[in-house]
């Protein structure tokens, strides 16, 4: 049993938010008075599902789409997979051809490989730069003719890095075949992104402060998608099973909260952001894994020679969570695949933190953090 500290300090945003007070007393209430199922014809479903219809219109007035393309999910695992599964079956007939990046989640990867190793699909990764962004000269040069999808992430969840959205549609959609999926959990209320010309994104609620197991799946209406699981009539057909009616009546809820915070307070995080990037980027035995184009709410560093255990564990031992690589990746060995494909060598790949940050991130929480960094840093390389 590990150590509970009088005031923990949690920077691992990036892996999960805490839920609003708001939004579970919301659940509760909701839980307990909007039981019924909201296909039902009866008096109870149909109070159930003007809520949830009230809350899809919402969702649709945001992101500028239509109610119809908006479906709930049981979390952006399902959204990627769903997405790139269904787009690739539905599509086969055009071509067998797919493009993600070297540096994605780990669900958009497995679909992937999945469509790869078990459905004979062909898949490129394209490449990106020293920062973690998408190469788009290579993206241009990968799609042809028979590409029929190509997936990439919006914000990377290890380093933070911003793919240019406008640019890549633009690249992509000069092809009439090839359908566009975003994976947008990291950009959700943080880094908005123009969804026109955008086939299917991915968004998760615990990411921005709501629940967890509650996923949204933007697909577009004339995006041809073959369901990954059989139901009724629900979702207009897109994904069977009763929908979880408390997760998708809070959708609307917890976006609109998630808004207004990050309107407000964007500039604190990006000052707590340089705090980090001026004290950590001259410092000798640090490499910046991330940088400052990226997302103010993503730093991720390596200090060499301390491996991320090493570091996570000493600043646990203080009170202090952050991660290493993405957490779906926590108990993995093997250097961090996103580093891997920026350039870094394995020993650096090895010894990365991430810290992430939110609205709620204090001053002298950073402060804190990077004394005990420098501390673990003074006396593990000492002892070398
Ligand atoms: C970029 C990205 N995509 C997808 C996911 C998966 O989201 P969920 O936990 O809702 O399945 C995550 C969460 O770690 C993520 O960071």
């Amino acid at each position: 049993m590990q150590k509970v500290h009088d005031k923990p300090i949690y920077l691992d945003y990036a892996s999960t938010t805490p839920i609003r007070p708001e939004i579970i007393a919301d659940a509760h209430k909701i839980q307990q008075e909007f039981f019924e199922n909201a296909d039902s014809l009866h008096y109870g479903g149909q109070r159930v599902s003007d809520l949830v219809t009230k809350s899809r219109q919402y969702l649709a007035k945001q992101f500028n789409v239509l109610p119809q393309e908006v479906i709930f999910t049981s979390g952006a695992s399902e959204s990627n997979s769903a997405a790139i599964k269904g787009i690739a079956f539905a599509n086969k007939h055009l071509g067998n051809h797919i493009i993600t990046s070297k540096v994605e989640h780990s669900s958009v990867m497995g679909a992937c490989k999945q469509l790869e190793d078990v459905f004979g699909f062909e898949v490129d990764y394209v490449g990106v730069d020293e920062t973690g962004s998408v190469d788009l000269h290579q993206l241009k040069q990968l799609i042809r003719k028979d590409t029929i999808l190509v997936a990439l992430l919006a914000v990377n969840n290890e380093v933070g890095s911003i793919n240019d959205i406008q640019e890549i549609t633009s690249i992509v959609k000069k092809n009439p075949n090839t359908y566009l999926h975003i994976d947008g959990v990291q950009a959700l209320a943080r880094h908005d992104f123009e969804l026109k010309q955008i086939d299917s994104v991915s968004f998760s609620a615990h990411k921005i402060y709501g629940v967890k197991g509650s996923g949204l799946w933007i697909l577009k209406a004339h995006t041809p998608c073959l369901p990954l699981i059989n139901g009724g009539q629900q979702q207009y057909g897109k994904r069977g099973g009763t929908t979880d009616n408390v997760a998708a009546i809070l959708w609307a809820k917890t976006l609109r909260l998630a808004l207004e915070d990050s309107k407000t307070y964007y500039n604190h995080v990006q000052e707590l952001s340089n705090l980090l990037y001026e004290t950590f980027e001259n410092e000798p035995g640090i490499v910046l894994n991330s940088s400052r184009l990226g997302s103010p709410y993503i730093f991720n560093m390596s200090v060499l020679n301390v491996g991320s255990e090493i570091m996570m564990n000493g600043l646990n031992a203080k009170g202090i969570a952050v991660s290493a690589q993405s957490t779906c990746n926590s108990q993995s060995l093997k250097p961090s695949h996103v580093l891997m494909a920026m350039g870094a060598n394995e020993k650096r790949a090895l010894s990365s933190v991430r810290i992430s940050l939110s609205h709620l991130t204090t001053r002298a929480e950073i402060e804190k953090t990077i004394e005990t960094i420098m501390e673990i840093k003074k006396y593990v390389q000492h002892e070398l």
